[in-house]
């Protein structure tokens, strides 16, 4: 039996019905029951949105992983940032008879109808990490909290200016999100702005580019390339006079292509210190910056945990259980509210790397040489 479908049924209020659908063998449509132990050696399809993060690599490796510990196979794809090869990639998949889908979208409302024919095929789909919208067809969400993450680098901007004591300022912010086809930039960037708006409008942080809308600020498949062409306009627009003190980034290939830009302007020597720069990921890059002293700051989401849930929501999924969620209220993907296992996001600098990140296991002392 589907878990799936007895989920959906029981989310719309018929629990008992379900219940007795699945004491019979039967799911809400009528299908048979998968017999226990047939999930095992299943195959499991992993659609992962590009090869040019490491961090999504570490996600890859960390998802075939946990399910070839449970017994099962995998094919793992990546869709190089591009919406209609993962779309065709997820086609294939299906075709080649998996049976449970895991994605993490690049465009989040570019899978419908690849959705709708997971779900004639009877297959669980878990949204990995990034929600995917507009789809009934979307069991579970595997995340952390990502409005959380947002707050974590507005608060860090905020103490490392100690702009909380009320006195400090006027300071220089400059605000970047991600991709604006991510359901995760809204909830980075409105954490942070949560934490920050109330500054700017004491007008102890000023953004002089006057760039503080969403929509101005966000950074397409979240390019560290276009992040530093857009640093480098605003630097020669806005600063003729005056230096930047702070940069919100949204995740480290952006804060990566950030600090290109301030270093050609002359940031990082002596008059002129690099500004505070937030990132997302501890991805190994920006890791080496921060110790370095450039980036300041990163988010570590721990993707090794990710995998682990995700994978538990497929095997849970096939085996007719219910899968483990902790939050059932805030991802609401415009067709359903999707139940979701929110994992917690903890801020990095210089000060506690070693402790986060070495001690628990995530780098070697050597990697970060
Ligand atoms: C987001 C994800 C971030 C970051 C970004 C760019 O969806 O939540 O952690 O990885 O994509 O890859």
């Amino acid at each position: 039996m589907r878990t799936r479908r007895s989920a959906v049924a029981v989310i719309a209020g018929a629990a008992s019905l379900a219940l007795a659908l699945t004491a019979c063998g039967q799911n809400s449509e009528g299908g048979s029951k998968a017999k226990s132990g047939d999930a095992k050696g299943a195959t499991i399809g992993i659609a992962m949105p590009t090869k040019s993060s490491e961090r999504w690599i570490a996600d890859g490796k960390n998802v075939v992983e946990n399910l070839e510990s449970k017994g099962y196979k995998t094919k793992l794809v990546y869709g190089e940032d591009d919406p209609d090869t993962q779309v065709a990639q997820i086609e294939n998949l299906i075709t080649q008879g998996v049976k449970g889908l895991i994605v993490a979208a690049i465009d989040n409302k570019s899978l419908n109808n690849v959705l709708q024919e997971a779900a004639d095929a009877d297959i669980p789909v878990i949204a990995y990490d990034r929600l995917i919208l507009g789809s009934k067809n979307v069991d579970y969400y595997a995340s952390f909290d990502n409005e959380k993450v947002g707050v974590l680098q507005g608060t860090y901007i905020a103490h490392e200016l100690g702009l909380d004591s009320g006195k400090k300022g006027p300071f220089n912010l400059e605000l970047f999100a991600g991709s604006n086809d991510d359901n995760n930039t809204k909830y980075f960037f409105g954490g942070a702005m949560k934490v920050l708006q109330p500054y700017i409008d004491k007008k102890q942080l000023v953004v002089k580019s006057g760039q503080t809308g969403l929509n101005q600020v966000t950074t397409l498949r979240w390019d560290g390339t276009t992040a530093q062409k857009r640093m480098e306009d605003i630097l020669t627009s806005s600063y003729k006079t005056g230096r930047v003190d702070a940069v919100l980034s949204p995740y480290d290939g952006i804060s990566i292509g950030i600090l290109s830009a301030l270093k050609s302007d002359g940031y990082g020597s002596g008059s002129k210190p690099l500004p505070v720069v937030t990132g997302q990921d501890a991805e190994l890059a920006s890791v080496k910056s921060i110790i370095a002293g450039e980036q300041t700051q990163t988010v570590y989401k721990d993707t090794r945990e990710l995998a682990r849930v995700a994978a538990a929501m497929v095997d849970d999924s096939l085996k007719g259980k219910k899968p483990q969620v902790n939050d059932e209220k805030t991802y609401d993907n415009g067709s359903k509210v999707v139940p979701a296992y929110l994992l917690q996001p903890v801020s990095v600098d210089k000060a506690n790397y070693r402790k986060v990140l070495v001690d628990g296991g995530y780098y070697t002392e050597a990697e970060l040489k």
